[in-house]
Order: C-alpha cells, then structure tokens, then sequence
C-alpha cells in the first residue's frame, strides 16, 4: 500500500542555523507506519526510539513485530535488531526523559555499528521527540531524525522547532540542543486512543496557541467543546493544522528565540515550576500549561496589563475543559513551602536573563508581551 499525505508544510531555518528545513506531513486515516518505514535495504541504518506503552498500541503492533516477534521485553530500555534497523524500547511517561536514557538511544545505536549516515526515527509523545532529538544531535556529532508524533501535544507542538532534552535535577528540560527533524510525520488518528488525561493535556497546547496567534481556533475552543472532547476527528486535524502552522511560522521568523519564539512559553514559566514542584510526571505538560496561563493571566490583571473581564474570559475557558486552575491547584494543597519552591524553579528557568524572572504575559487576545517581574508580583498570582 502507498500512503499519501494530505496536506503539507515546508518549515525553513534561517541560512546561519546549519540546518535547511522540516517538511511536515499530515496523513488522513489509520496510521501505517509498515508503509511509511517498509523494511530498510542495507544502505541506510535506521534506529527506531519507541515506548513501552506505544509498542503495544494496536496500529503500531504489526511493525514492531518485525523486531519483536511478540516478545515482551523483561527490562526497559530493551534493543532489539532487524537487517538494517534498530529498536530502541524505552520506558514511558515524563519520568523516563532522563539523560540516562538519552545515552540508551545513542548506545542502541553504537552497539548496531551505525555510523553518520543512519537516520533516529521517534515514534511517540513528546518526550521521545525531544530525547530522540537530543540523542541524534550528539551522536557522532549529529545525524539525521524524524519524527512521528503520536499524542494531541507533540502534534501541535513538541515535534515541531528543534527543541531537544531532557530533564535534569528534577527541572523541565535542563539538558538539550537545537536540533529539528527533517521529516515530521502526523496522523492524528493516533490522538484516538491516546488516555482522556493525555488528551486534556495536549488540549492545554491547543488553548495556548489559540491565545497567541488564532482567534478562528479560539472561537472553535469556545463554541464546540463537545465536539473538541468527543475527538471528532475532522475537527481535530483541524486545530492539528492550525496550531502546526501557527508554530512552524513564529519558528521560522525566530528559530534561536531571541524574540517571538518565547510567546510559545506562554504560561511555561509558571508550568515548568509546577511539575518540578509537585514531582515531575505529577501533573502532566498540558495540564501545567494550563494552570501557568491561569497564572499569567493573574499577574497580568494584578499589574494592571490586561481587564479583568479578559482574564476571566481566558480562564473561563480554560475551565470549560475542566483544568484545576486554582492558585494553589490540587497537586500541592498541603504541601509545605510550595510557593518557595515554585519560586526557586521559576528563579531556574532557561528564560531568565537577571535575577527577575521573565514571562509571556497579554493584555488582549492575541496581544502578547515579554516582560520581567519580581517575586513579590510572581507570589501576587500563587495565592
Ligand atoms: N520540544 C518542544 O518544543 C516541546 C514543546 C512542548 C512540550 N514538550 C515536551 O513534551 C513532553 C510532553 O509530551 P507528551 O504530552 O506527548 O507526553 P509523553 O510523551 O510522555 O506521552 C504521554 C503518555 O501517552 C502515551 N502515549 C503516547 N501516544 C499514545 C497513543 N497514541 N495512545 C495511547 N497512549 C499514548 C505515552 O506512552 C505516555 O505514557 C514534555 O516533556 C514537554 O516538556 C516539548
């Protein structure tokens, strides 16, 4: 079977970066990833960098079996070799995005004899794409990686831009590189069976991105919730598209972040503080997004940047698709000195230039500023 994309989108790097471009790719139907990778001849090695729980997924299954034979792996991470191909099997979830295991995925490599021609290959979340990109951008000092998203929020974001790492110290994404994909791969039939709190967390993306850059997706959020949460599936290639593009282009006009690329960091400062805070993995990505952008909308209300009925507007929303948005949200109720250890993580952030933390704050839709603050404004909006 020939698999054919429905739609496309051609990211290009400024001439400076070392690297030309991302070509995205948007396949309809049942994901076939037997066509997309059919068994390699020996020219090119290829390392495939999966999860346990994906391996599993019933659309991966006849792949994997090419290496697996039904095996179940005893111990993660698990190699197994097939002709010319590698797989690498790690374990899943945000706990696994360590450096230990980024140094798995270039061992499974090494121990295949792969030399600088081979391609990484991620299928899954965003935590495969940004430790398969990590490994591929320090092994042998580079070699080419594609991506194949497999959760709403790699769609929509983490697949997408070059950012790679790992987590490190128990902080968000201390270790990494610029390093992006050549070829991303979306079939947004994968978010189907992806867990309802996977989903909502993906979702929290998607309402980031509509705040930023698309009052169409905005107004999509507002007025077809059920549809957005039953996963109608045309709705959802939909809002994959919008967001893939609205994050294709602000990379393109600022792939180092040296301006519009941080709005993407739109309530990430604050997340970032509280999964470190609450335990990585506690709460998931989107979910902490969420909350950061209820954060940010605080804080910007408190220091007079916004309205308050814009603040209650955007936070109504984000309600309506049911995140725990409160000030001290369920995951550190009780927990003594959260808000000095959000502090210390916020005070951690790779953003930060001085002792002032900086954040994405708006004053309107799609009105948005880069600003510092002090920590007696930052403690204003944790209580
Ligand atoms: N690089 C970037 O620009 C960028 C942007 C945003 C987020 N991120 C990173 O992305 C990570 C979060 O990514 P995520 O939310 O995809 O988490 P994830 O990769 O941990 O996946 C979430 C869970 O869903 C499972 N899963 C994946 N696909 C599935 C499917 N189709 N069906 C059923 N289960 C499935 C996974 O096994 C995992 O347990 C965070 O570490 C965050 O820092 C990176």
């Amino acid at each position: 079977m020939r698999i054919t994309e429905a739609k496309s989108l051609e990211l290009s790097f400024p001439p400076d970066s070392g690297f030309s471009s991302s070509h995205i790719l948007f396949y309809s139907g049942r994901p076939d990833l037997s066509s997309l990778f059919p068994p390699a001849d020996s020219a090119r090695n290829r390392l495939f960098v999966t999860d346990s729980t994906i391996a599993s997924l019933e659309p991966c299954r006849e792949f994997f079996f090419r290496f697996t034979g039904g095996r179940q792996a005893s111990q993660l991470p698990a190699v197994y070799r097939d002709a010319a191909d590698t797989l690498c099997v790690l374990g899943a979830g945000e706990s696994f995005k360590t450096m230990e295991n980024v140094l798995a995925i270039a061992r499974a490599a090494l121990d295949s004899n792969f030399n600088r021609n081979c391609l990484f290959v991620s299928i899954g979340g965003g935590v495969l794409c940004d430790m398969t990109g990590f490994a591929a951008s320090i092994f042998k000092r580079g070699v080419d990686v594609e991506f194949v998203p497999t959760t709403l929020l790699a769609d929509v974001d983490a697949a997408i831009g070059g950012k790679t790492g790992c987590d490190f110290g128990s902080y968000k994404n201390m270790i990494g590189s610029f390093y992006p994909a050549r070829n991303i791969h979306i079939w947004s039939g994968f978010v189907q069976s992806l867990p309802q709190k996977e989903f909502i967390s993906g979702l929290g993306e998607v309402i980031k991105t509509a705040l930023l850059f698309s009052r169409e997706l905005t107004d999509i959020l507002k007025a077809r919730a059920d549809a957005v949460l039953g996963r109608n599936q045309e709705l959802l290639e939909k809002m994959i598209f919008i967001c893939a593009q609205a994050k294709a282009k602000t990379v393109h006009e600022d792939f180092r972040e040296h301006g519009k690329r941080s709005f993407l960091n739109y309530g990430h400062t604050f997340a970032h503080a509280l999964e470190s805070a609450a335990g990585l993995g506690t709460v998931t990505h989107g979910e902490a997004v969420a909350w950061g952008i209820a954060r940010a909308l605080d804080l910007s209300r408190m220091t007079g940047r916004c309205s308050g009925q814009f603040a209650a507007e955007c936070k109504e929303l984000l309600s309506s698709y049911g995140y725990d948005i409160r000030p001290v949200p369920g995951a550190l109720q009780g927990m003594p000195g959260a808000q000095q250890k959000l502090l210390e993580a916020m005070h951690k952030d790779k953003k930060n230039s001085s002792s002032r933390v900086k954040v994405i704050l708006q004053s309107g839709a799609q009105e948005t500023h880069i600003t510092e603050v002090s920590d007696s404004e930052l403690c204003g909006a944790l209580q």
